[in-house]
């Protein structure tokens, strides 16, 4: 792996708190300073403080708090002695930056200990209360020396009638503008003042590495030049949600005429009148702020409406005047009740033909996930997911789909009566779970349908992004090599656990609609066209499914022909602040129309007829949150992950028992051909990780935390309940000898102190056990650990479905028509029950009949069927389910046994199907 002086990858992430940091460890040191009494010793404490001043100001200079004159303050105090004074002042600035006080106590930026809110630099209090605050990037070719001046008038702009009160940041090149875009996380606009230098005059290590990063190598992308439209591009395409305000040199028709410009809030020619800056500085923030359903909800819980229509808590009266439920109303307040209703007027909107704020709210949300277009769902993905299925498929369509994809999926094709191509993730036996589907067997899969004459049937690729253990996908490889091989295949990404993925500039490119606006400027470039001319000389135009070279090249598709056809699907509850059951489908398909009337048929099967209002405003304030806080929001999920993995790992007494699996585990090492191996083991530089990001074939959200708990003799399930009765720690999901946590934008580094004291106590109890229990004791936890961890039972692959359910059953591919099987079940007498014990099973496996499942069999954990309807069961199967050790197996009663299909319905021999098959022999005769 390549070494380069780029920081460790914890320190990008943490960059944020890193400040909170260096301000604390400045507030000790000035507090030890300043309990001294005088003596030789404050000499030394006196310079210590100076050092952590140092250490801190480089940082300083992109946020507006505490500003200039704070700062001098702290300076001249440090510098003239006082103690005292320091670390009262350096106490107050590190309390207002850890509560953030300051962003509505004006107070908080004058240096004075008395300070006086009039003298106060922002002005964020109205009568009604504080206002949002927020700050703005202005990057200029003016000097330093007149930015405190220019500040001044910034701030004599403001009216008691706006909305939102900002303080200005001033940066004077295009680093420090890229420097001040990945670390002021109050940022929401950035004013560009063309004619700045490129290079920082800063010389600071940790700034220079930031700007060293890869990451921010497309942020500060020195040949692309320095001027304002390309400082505008590059921002946009790390912080999407900025607006940005261009002053430039160049004549505005020039600017428009320049792709690059669409991503501006206003272009300004030359000078300009400050206030209008100012009016698009809130107005743009204003467009995010608003949330057009959750408002007019807000609106109408206020109206004195009389209800009579079919929803009694409405307006909560039957709650507050009951004798015996009004705890309820006083639980959930009233504004929950006033904020019901059953009607789709009065401000409200229909959430099944949206016309009025629900489409806003839809509309805003495709801008702020960057779709074309998204529907609010009620009913979590599970519904979403058979949406979309629903819309893009007809009967008999095929659909390359994961095996391990969330049962919505599965459901959804048997709906449908899609015809599913499962392709197979990689295994992790030692962990009992599954990992992505390798694109290898996704090209297969297709060359192989190809080969057959079938390519035609397959509509779409189902894929989950990421997975629940956190395998995340190269998105945009995935669809580059499919479109190449077929150029209108609509891709579904379900990405129920990434929705937050957005925020966050290094996943962005991995998720479905940062890869699908990658590919949209790829596809117009006509260096692209030239790349695939290349490789149409090498393999041709129509590539041969037979030719090996096809499954071993990067392809690229050809980008007159390719279509950008892609889906996704997001739980909002699961990643962002949206209520339970809250999600959204975005949609970014240039045939869309194609699918429009589908759409609202989907649409109408699925939606509820009286969805949950709170649910959707909820989904609305989701995304004006991640709009406004979401990059901020999703730096501290991750940096938080990696203090986890840090803290569990290097823990002398945690380490012993318990360690969260790193990206070598998790991802094998023919996917990561980085050779990354771990977040924070063995100098993992920001590089690194940065490169792994770009070019592995799967990376590991580090968000997701898979604790190995077998080598503490738990399993999945014992430890999760351990932790939640014993210590009110509540997670998802567990293998055989693991637990999935994660950390999410709700989390807090107290979160993350008190895992690790959980941890540590019972490690302790272990260690204890086994101490004061002796030789027995330890060969009882040997035996245990060893069960867990060594003797894992093999995961079985998807076998086949049985050439009943087969179009070809000569043929070579292996879709089949599930929903004939599905139905099947529904025939009692036609379905037959084996205990999972009974020799019966064996026999048939060697001798036949096959067994053939009725039903979908999906155990939790690991959660994914391991039969599906009309699957033949192998050997590997049955195995798999007699050492499966969990209680809960959807599909399957232990006191019936597994449900198959009679072999007599399967060859048409059972009476019933020659009764039916009767008709259609009358038919040929007449
Ligand atoms: C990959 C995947 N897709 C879809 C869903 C369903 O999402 P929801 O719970 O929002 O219905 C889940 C749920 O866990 C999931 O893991």
């Amino acid at each position: 792996m390549a070494k380069t002086n780029a920081p460790r990858l914890d320190h990008f992430f943490s960059a944020v708190a890193a400040r909170l940091d260096l301000w604390r460890d400045l507030a000790r040191t000035a507090q030890a300073w300043a309990a001294r009494p005088a003596s030789r010793g404050d000499a030394a404490l006196q310079a210590a403080c100076s050092e952590a001043l140092t250490a801190l100001l480089p940082l300083e200079d992109f946020q507006a708090y505490p500003g200039a004159r704070v700062l001098n303050a702290i300076k001249e105090r440090v510098h003239g002695g006082d103690a005292l004074g320091t670390a009262r002042l350096v106490q107050r600035v590190s309390s207002a930056l850890m509560s953030r006080s300051y962003r509505s106590d004006a107070g908080e930026f004058e240096p004075e200990d008395d300070a006086s809110p009039e003298r106060a630099m922002p002005a964020t209090r109205t009568e009604g209360g504080a206002r949002p605050y927020f700050e703005v990037l202005f990057v200029t070719p003016t000097p330093a020396s007149r930015w405190a001046a220019h500040a001044q008038q910034i701030r004599k702009l403001r009216r008691p009638e706006d909305e939102f009160v900002y303080e200005p940041v001033f940066v004077g090149s295009f680093e420090d503008a890229a420097l001040a875009v990945i670390l002021n996380t109050n940022l929401e606009s950035v004013v560009i003042y063309d004619g700045f230098p490129y290079e920082s005059s800063r010389d600071v290590p940790l700034l220079k590495n930031l700007l060293s990063s890869r990451l921010s190598a497309e942020l500060t992308d020195r040949a692309a030049g320095a001027d304002g439209l390309t400082l505008a591009k590059l921002v946009k395409g790390f912080r999407p949600d900025l607006d940005i305000i261009l002053l430039a040199d160049r004549k505005p028709d020039a600017i428009l005429a320049d792709p690059a410009s669409a991503g501006l809030r206003r272009v300004f020619y030359e000078v300009e009148e400050p206030l209008e800056i100012h009016f698009s500085i809130l107005s743009g923030v204003a467009v995010r702020n608003d949330t057009p359903f959750f408002n007019n909800l807000k609106k109408y819980a206020q109206k004195p409406v009389g209800t009579f229509h079919a929803l009694p808590v409405a307006r909560g009266k039957s709650i507050f005047k009951s004798n015996w439920i009004r705890d309820m109303g006083e639980f959930y307040g009233a504004n929950l009740f006033l904020a019901e209703s059953s009607a789709t007027s009065g401000g409200l909107d229909s959430l099944l033909e949206p016309t009025g704020n629900i489409k806003k709210a839809q509309d805003a949300a495709a801008r702020a996930f960057g779709a074309d277009r998204v529907f609010f769902v009620t009913n979590g993905t599970s519904t979403s997911n058979k949406m979309v299925h629903q819309a893009l498929l007809e009967p008999g369509d095929i659909v390359i789909a994961d095996r391990n994809c969330h049962k919505s999926h599965h459901y959804g094709m048997v709906l449908a009566g899609a015809q599913p191509y499962y392709v197979e993730a990689f295994p992790m036996v030692a962990y009992s779970m599954y990992g992505a589907v390798p694109l290898r067997n996704v090209k297969k899969a297709l060359l192989d349908l190809k080969a057959a004459g079938r390519l035609d049937k397959v509509k779409t690729v189902t894929l989950t992004n990421c997975t629940f253990d956190g395998h995340v996908y190269d998105v945009r490889r995935v669809m580059e090599e499919c479109l190449a091989i077929k150029p209108d295949l609509i891709f579904l990404w379900d990405e129920a656990w990434f929705g937050f993925a957005r925020w966050s500039p290094i996943y962005r490119p991995r998720t479905a609609m940062g890869a699908r606006a990658a590919l949209k400027e790829a596809f117009a470039d006509p260096a692209y066209l030239e790349r695939y001319l290349a490789q149409e000389k090498l393999l041709g135009a129509d590539l041969d499914p037979k030719d090996a070279r096809v499954l071993d090249t990067r392809l690229i598709p050809d980008p007159r022909k390719a279509k950008l056809r892609v889906y996704q699907t997001n739980s909002t509850h699961k990643s962002m602040s949206s209520l339970r059951q809250g999600s959204m489908v975005l949609v970014a398909d240039e045939d869309y129309h194609r699918h429009e009337q589908a759409f609202k048929e989907a649409v109408f099967t699925h939606a509820s007829t009286s969805p949950n209002q709170q649910i959707i405003a909820s989904l609305d304030v989701a995304r004006r949150q991640m709009e406004l806080e979401g990059y901020e929001m999703v730096m501290q999920a991750i940096q938080l992950a990696i203090e986890i993995r840090v803290a569990v790992n290097t823990h002398p007494l945690v380490s012993k028992y318990f360690r969260v699996l790193d990206v070598e585990q998790m991802v094998p090492a023919e996917f990561r051909q980085s050779g990354l191996k771990s977040y924070t083991d063995g100098g993992a530089t920001w590089a690194d990780a940065a490169r792994a990001f770009r070019e592995d074939e799967f990376i590991l959200d580090p968000t997701r935390l898979t604790l190995m708990c077998g080598t503490a003799g738990f399993d999945g399930t014992q430890f999760k309940g351990l932790l939640a009765s014993e210590y009110e720690i509540q997670l998802n999901k567990t293998s055989r000898n693991s637990i999935l946590l994660q950390t999410n934008i709700n989390n807090t580094r107290s979160d993350v102190a008190n895992l690790l004291k959980v941890l540590v106590e019972i490690a302790k109890g272990i260690d204890e056990r086994l101490k004061s229990g002796g030789e027995a004791a330890r060969a009882a936890f040997a035996a245990r650990v060893k069960s867990l961890v060594e003797d894992v039972p093999d995961l079985p692959n998807f076998s086949h479905f049985h050439d009943r359910f087969r179009d070809d059953p000569k043929g070579t591919t292996l879709e089949g028509d599930m929903r004939t099987a599905f139905y099947m079940a529904y025939d009692h007498d036609g379905c037959e029950h084996i205990k999972l014990m009974s020799p019966e099973i064996d026999k048939r496996i060697a001798s036949g009949p096959p067994l053939v499942s009725a039903h979908f069999v999906i155990p939790y954990p690991p959660g994914f069927p391991i039969m599906v309807p009309g699957q033949v069961i192998k050997a590997d199967t049955i195995e798999f389910m007699r050492k499966l050790d969990v209680k809960e197996i959807h599909g399957y009663d232990a006191t019936l046994g597994l449900k198959l299909i009679s072999p007599g319905v399967l060859d048409g021999t059972s009476e019933k199907s020659k009764k039916k098959a009767k008709p259609a022999v009358a038919v040929v005769g007449v």
